[in-house]
């Protein structure tokens, strides 16, 4: 169940999930304070909260933290949430409570500026089957405003005895590095600068009191729907309370807002969790599979991409012969990647050009997608709507297209430029190519790709220059959400040279992120983890490529490449053409597998083990468990498994041995691991009739 209620008496509103509780309160100036997030509370329980302010310890402190979103106006010192400057000098927001409407899960507080004709909305929404509350905010404004900052949302957790801060790290092929470390007083900005969700953090977060663990302790978490640039600040202020404030944009992006606009933040959504690290998880992978995938039981199909295999040498030929044996090891979807376009041959030419090059496909694409779908599989096509190489048709006809700034230099990452897609036009011939691309050809899956962050982020001539780290990512959206109007047949998988756009914004509109180019199983075991910490399995597209791997070098077994994948939408990315036939054979035993298992692993709730991940459905359970390389004679800890049936017994689909529910949730189970580095195992359980 999920409601909201006014207590009008005390000015208070209860937001109930399934099983927490959101309070907030107006204090006696209008401020809109949190009360409560955390367990269950009756309405009757909820007014009841002390919602006074202590006076401020001296002059020079101010108010004391909780505010639902933290202005710059009176006696406000920590980080705000909302910078407004207004024409006449005036800076922040005097709040004035204007009332509220509540629409079954939803409810909108207004409030508007006691001094100027400004108005915001703060918006918050429940959901019967999912433990988030969603929240985002809007503005109104009848006199010209700029906008230095306006987050989504702030969020206030207990006051606890100490603090740690949970969150990801890292860079390209090193994406969802976890870290977990004691919150310093002060304040940590996680941010990206880049116009991408990015590589080197992502937009989520988790706070404790340090004595959470995968089972145990509550967990408070947030994660912003946003696919550019943003920032979150968490606080910890010496006085011992700790506050975070996150939204679209870095620091120093400022926005004008004319008489009569509007503008709407990206939702900042929030889950508590009283069981752990790995209870907060289920819930984020609850939401996202609810409320943000847009095919959510759709079972993701195994796919094979080309890209590790040829790179930029994409020819028909090529992709036809790995169509068959792609075929041949159980793929139901042929993804043709990079370089199958214009004068695309490197990196260095070609972006923008979006034709079949004549050269490598004289007769267009039609006839590798006729071959791949008679082979039986769908047919997915790369493209990098964003961009442009210098070295293109579409460059020389509209060099002022890129984001660039008069008189500097338009730096090239990867010999591309990125396109300024908050220009309408730019944004309608995206749109318009696309559109086309999938309307001709029988294509069921798009790979987006976007492959350089954003530098000299100009748009000469252009109203309200900032504005364009926003409007590119919503005009990708729009896009996105009107391919997939017009072909709602077609799957989209976001992807930024890997894992660099992964964020709940774009997996509102696509189906599957390509989580890393990392494809090296042992290096993909720690990004996997990061990405478990708030998206859900079948949302992460996880590869078996080749050994040694391209990237590392290193050298794993088959089995452990493909233990590793399985525990997210499994694809094939290796040179099928380099496999032995034995290769391939027990690719495709395991392929077979993994579709028997795939249910399990895609829609089953997903419990984090110490050298694995426990997947449950129903009565089935699929134990992945995995180990690098170890010393002799290190100890191989049995798994301990989760919310099992204590009294059920689990039988071993493979070796037939039952094993008791409560047993293996008390002393677990050793997988009959090989011997050998990279060693891994697959367990089948179901449950059997008492
Ligand atoms: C980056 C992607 O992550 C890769 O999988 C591949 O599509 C290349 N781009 C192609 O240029």
């Amino acid at each position: 169940m999920s409601s909201v209620t006014f207590d009008a008496a005390s000015r208070t509103y209860v937001l109930h999930t399934p099983s927490t509780c959101y309070v907030l309160g107006l204090d006696d100036g209008d401020v809109p304070v949190c009360l409560h997030w955390g367990p269950e509370l009756t309405v009757e329980q909820a007014v009841t909260l002390p919602r006074e302010q202590a006076p401020p310890a001296s002059s020079f402190d101010g108010r004391g933290a909780g505010e639902e979103l933290v202005t710059e106006a009176g006696a406000r010192f920590d980080p705000p949430s909302l910078q407004i400057a207004f024409p006449d000098g005036v800076r922040g927001v005097d709040w004035r409570h204007l009332g509220h409407t509540i629409d079954g899960g939803g409810l909108t507080v207004r409030f508007r500026d006691a001094l100027h004709p400004f108005e915001v909305d703060l918006h918050y929404r429940v959901h019967p089957d999912s433990d988030a509350v969603e929240r985002w905010t809007t503005l109104r404004t009848e006199v010209p405003v700029t906008v230095l900052r306006c987050d989504s949302a702030a969020w206030s957790v207990p006051a606890l005895p100490g603090y740690r801060l949970s969150h990801a790290v890292g860079g390209w092929s090193a994406e969802n590095g976890l870290r977990r470390v004691e919150l310093a007083v002060g304040e940590t900005v996680l941010t990206s600068r880049r116009g991408l969700s990015s590589h080197h953090a992502n937009p989520w977060l988790m706070l404790d009191g340090g004595d959470a663990t995968e089972k145990h302790g509550e967990v408070w978490s947030g994660a912003l729907a946003w696919s550019g640039s943003w920032r979150v600040t968490v606080t910890r202020t010496p006085s011992g309370r700790a506050t975070w404030t996150g939204g679209a944009g870095h620091e120093g992006l400022t926005w004008r807002m004319e008489p009569g606009e509007e503008w709407t933040t990206p939702v900042f959504a929030g889950v508590y969790a009283p069981d752990g690290f790995g209870g907060a998880s289920r819930r984020w992978h609850e939401h996202v599979a609810r409320h943000v995938l847009p095919v959510p039981d759709e079972p993701r199909p195994v796919l094979y991409n080309a890209w590790e295999a040829v790179g930029f040498e994409v020819a028909e030929d090529n992709q036809k012969e790995l169509a068959a044996l792609a075929a041949r090891v159980g793929a139901e979807l042929f993804v043709m990647d990079d370089a199958w376009f214009g004068g695309r041959t490197s990196d260095r030419a070609g972006l923008g050009d979006w034709w079949p090059n004549p050269a490598r496909f004289p007769r267009g694409l039609t006839p590798l997608i006729d071959e791949v779908h008679r082979l039986g599989m769908r047919f997915g096509l790369w493209v990098e709507p964003e961009m442009v190489n210098p070295d293109s048709d579409l460059y020389r006809a509209h060099p002022d297209w890129v984001l660039h700034m008069p008189g500097r230099p338009r730096t090239l990452l990867r010999n591309q430029l990125v396109l300024n897609l908050a220009r309408q036009d730019v944004a309608d011939w995206a749109h318009t190519w696309l559109h086309k691309l999938v309307s001709e050809h029988a294509i069921d899956f798009l790979k987006w790709d976007c492959n350089r962050a954003f530098t000299e982020a100009g748009w000469p001539g252009g109203p309200d220059q900032d504005r364009l780290w926003i409007k590119h990512v919503r005009s990708v959206y729009s896009i996105m959400d009107r391919l997939r109007a017009d072909h709602p047949h077609l799957r989209i998988e976001a992807c930024a040279g890997g894992g660099g756009r992964t964020d709940l914004g774009i997996m509102s509109r696509t189906d599957q992120v390509w989580t890393s180019d990392n494809t090296d199983a042992h290096d993909r075991i720690a990004i996997q983890r990061g990405f478990s910490q708030i998206y859900p399995a079948r949302a992460m597209a996880a590869w078996v490529t080749d050994s040694p791997n391209p990237l590392t070098r290193r050298r794993t077994p088959l089995a452990f490449r493909f233990h590793v994948a399985m525990a997210g939408a499994l694809g094939l990315g290796g040179n099928l053409l380099e496999w032995s036939s034995a290769e391939l054979d027990e690719a495709a035993a395991l392929v077979a597998v993994y579709k028997d298992i795939r249910p399990v692993v895609q829609f089953g709730s997903q419990h984090r083990l110490d050298y694995g991940v426990q997947h449950t459905l129903g009565d089935r359970v699929v134990v992945l468990a995995w180990r690098g390389p170890v010393a002799h004679g290190a100890p191989l800890v049995p798994l301990r498994l989760h919310a099992l049936d204590p009294l059920g017994r689990y039988r071993d689909e493979d070796t037939g041995r039952v094993h008791h529910g409560a047993v293996l949730m008390s002393s677990g189970f050793t997988p009959d691991l090989p011997r050998g580095d990279y060693a891994s195992a697959l367990v089948r359980l179901r449950k059997e009739n008492p």
